[in-house]
């Protein structure tokens, strides 16, 4: 076990607290997911699929009401309310505290408490950060298994008196003597969920929820929330972006890190495979980059996960045949539909469900194409566990503790509308303020937003951000002045969700977007060909290879500068974004706007 008294005093108290059944301290060894998994099997909580189809795989049905992140029960409970800012939810940290504390009384009778030492990055590295996740849960600790780097080593590392970031979880479902779930998934009602940062301290309390972000708490709560305060302090970035390599026919490489906001694209472009012939793009991280300057001046990041926890529907051997290798055993599925020969199916997986199905909600379910009502047989943000390590196109340096040095940085989000394929950054500052106004229509990763409206994001981090995120942008701003300019990421756009006026895509996506990826690329190496426009630099006509399937007119709506959106776009930001930041908003943005109207008055 350990000796580190902080770690076995902190613990002592939690049980005291929530007066479980057992405690288990988690070793990370196979046995133990092997043993933990069988338990849920053997409660009715997880239902083992098909050996020969899907070797050591598990469905789960989370509650119908516990099916993605929270975002108006999540809090960032800072010193005072001006340190969390407009953009989150703040709660009195002692205030809090007290009324959780309340919650948490007795909260893991007949359950055990499992404590779950794990490390995000590569154990022992000196970028990677440690935490110790108390919960109730035994489908978080099989998630955690794969997401994270769990066991005795990471209490090796952690020593007599290592510094970890607790994180206390409960599902919030006590079970009284000699009751049992029942195969029902146990989580608490709505008002009673709460997911707490107190970013001071540098502690996270989850409680009610056990679904993905909610409860997997290494990922956006450490991984973001507190880890964003840590960067601001400590002059580095930790971000909700992927970070890919891509390699030319030439056999040149350049790392490309990308903030896209929740299930727009991050995982599907990580893994993206090339149309264009002898490129080559592989996978380092899918959801979460964290970024230091090296001794050269240069940003170099880590993917501080060991996992991913992937967007199901969508997902096919056309739009991302990686994800599907890396999904072919040894994962977990939660909210997609079981198939009669008990394998996975959901929507738009690319090909039609063979029979009956049960759906996530545990009925039957069999399609019926001409009922365009029907709901979907997996939940929408229904998704995928599975171990990195399987990903066929993980590069060999996904591990690397130096981290890969990032050539650009891409934000986009879904735009059915104004915002062109892709568009360049004239410098740091302006690329910060394409970052501060990426937009999207709203998905169905939060459980309390309204899908199909466009909401600001400013670099899809508004949910993850743990403190204000005016002085965020200004981190930003301020990084830019740590380094030279050929040093620092290109910064762009892309836009992979124009719509026509009757609601098709406009641009096929996927594979495709890896003729945006070159052009970015060669924007890197200085060889592409641009024109200066008023939003920034744009390709040249034929500087983007074509698909097939667009059409030259199509072609050229997606790279035209739409005057009349981005004057709309503009006052949008000015009359509804910036002034949320109140006088914590750079004047450097500001400054980008007048800049960017001027040029569109031209
Ligand atoms: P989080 O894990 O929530 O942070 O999401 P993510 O950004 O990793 O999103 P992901 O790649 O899982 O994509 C979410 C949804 O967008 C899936 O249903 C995909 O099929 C769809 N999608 C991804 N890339 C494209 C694209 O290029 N074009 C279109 N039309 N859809 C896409
Ligand atoms: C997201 O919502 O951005 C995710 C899924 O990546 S979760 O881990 O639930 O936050
Ligand atoms: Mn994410």
């Amino acid at each position: 076990m350990t000796r580190h008294k902080g770690l076995l005093d902190w613990v002592k108290q939690v049980e005291e607290l929530c007066l479980p059944d057992n405690v288990h301290w988690c070793d990370g060894s196979q046995e133990e997911y092997d043993a933990t998994v069988k338990m849920m099997v053997d409660s009715g909580l997880a239902t083992p699929l098909n050996p020969q189809k899907r070797p050591n795989s598990y469905l789960f049905f989370s509650d119908p009401s516990d099916v993605a992140r929270v975002e108006n029960r999540t809090y960032i409970a800072s010193r005072t309310k001006d340190e969390a800012g407009p953009t989150n939810n703040w709660i009195d940290p002692d205030h809090l505290k007290k009324t959780m504390t309340g919650l948490y009384e007795g909260c893991m009778r007949g359950r055990t408490l499992y404590v779950i030492p794990f490390s995000m990055g590569p154990i022992g590295s000196n970028i990677a950060k440690i935490g110790v996740e108390l919960t109730d849960s035994p489908y978080v600790v099989a998630n955690m298994h794969i997401m994270t780097r769990v066991g005795t080593k990471v209490l090796e590392v952690l020593g007599e008196d290592g510094e970890f970031v607790p994180c206390l979880h409960s599902v919030g479902k006590p079970l009284a003597p000699g009751e049992s779930d029942n195969g029902q998934w146990p989580c608490a009602p709505l008002e009673d969920k709460y997911i707490s940062h107190f970013p001071e301290e540098r502690a996270i309390w989850s409680y009610g929820s056990g679904y993905g972000g909610n409860a997997l708490l290494g990922k956006k709560c450490l991984a973001l929330r507190i880890a964003s305060v840590l960067a601001r302090d400590e002059g580095w970035l930790a971000e909700h972006m992927l970070i890919l390599k891509m390699t030319n026919p030439a056999g040149r490489s350049h790392y490309i890190a990308a903030a896209f906001p929740s299930a727009c694209g991050k995982t599907n472009l990580a893994m993206l495979v090339p149309t264009i012939p002898d490129w080559k793009v592989e996978v380092i991280g899918d959801d979460i980059a964290w970024m230091k300057f090296g001794d050269d001046g240069r940003l170099y990041a880590i993917n501080p996960e060991a996992g991913f926890f992937g967007v199901a529907p969508g997902t096919s051997m056309d739009s991302n045949p990686s994800a599907m290798a890396s999904v072919r055993k040894n994962a977990i599925f939660t909210n997609v539909a079981l198939t009669e020969d008990k394998d996975v199916w959901w929507e738009d997986i690319g090909y039609d469900p063979p029979g009956k199905l049960i759906d996530w909600t545990g009925r039957e379910w069999v399609q019926d194409k001409s009922d365009k009502s029907q709901k979907p047989a997996a939940h929408p943000n229904a998704r995928f566990t599975a171990p990195a390590s399987q990903c066929p196109v993980i590069a060999d340096e996904w591990e690397d503790p130096k981290g890969v040095p990032i050539s650009a940085f891409l934000f986009g989000g879904r735009r059915p509308r104004t915002i062109p394929l892709v568009h360049q950054a004239r410098d740091w500052n302006h690329g910060v303020f394409m970052g501060s106004i990426v937009g999207s229509e709203i998905t169905a990763a939060a459980l309390d937003l309204e899908a199909g409206t466009v909401r600001r994001d400013p670099f899809a981090m508004l949910p993850f951000c743990g403190y204000h995120m005016g002085d965020y942008l200004r981190h930003w701003i301020e990084l830019g002045k740590k380094s030279s300019p050929d040093k620092l990421p290109e910064i762009f756009v892309v836009n992979w969700f124009r719509k026509t006026r009757d609601g098709k895509w406009l641009w096929p996506g996927f594979g495709e977007n890896s003729r945006v990826l070159a052009w970015i690329f060669e924007r890197c190496e200085g060889t592409a060909d641009a024109r200066e426009t008023a939003i920034g630099w744009m390709p040249t006509l034929d500087a983007v290879s074509r698909p097939d399937s667009v059409t030259e007119e199509d072609m050229a709506k997606l790279m035209e500068v739409d005057r009349e959106g981005w004057l709309a776009e503009i006052k949008d930001i000015r009359d509804n974004l910036y002034p949320t930041f109140g006088d914590r908003l750079p004047k450097e943005l500001e400054d980008q706007l007048v800049m960017i109207e001027e040029r569109l008055a031209d």
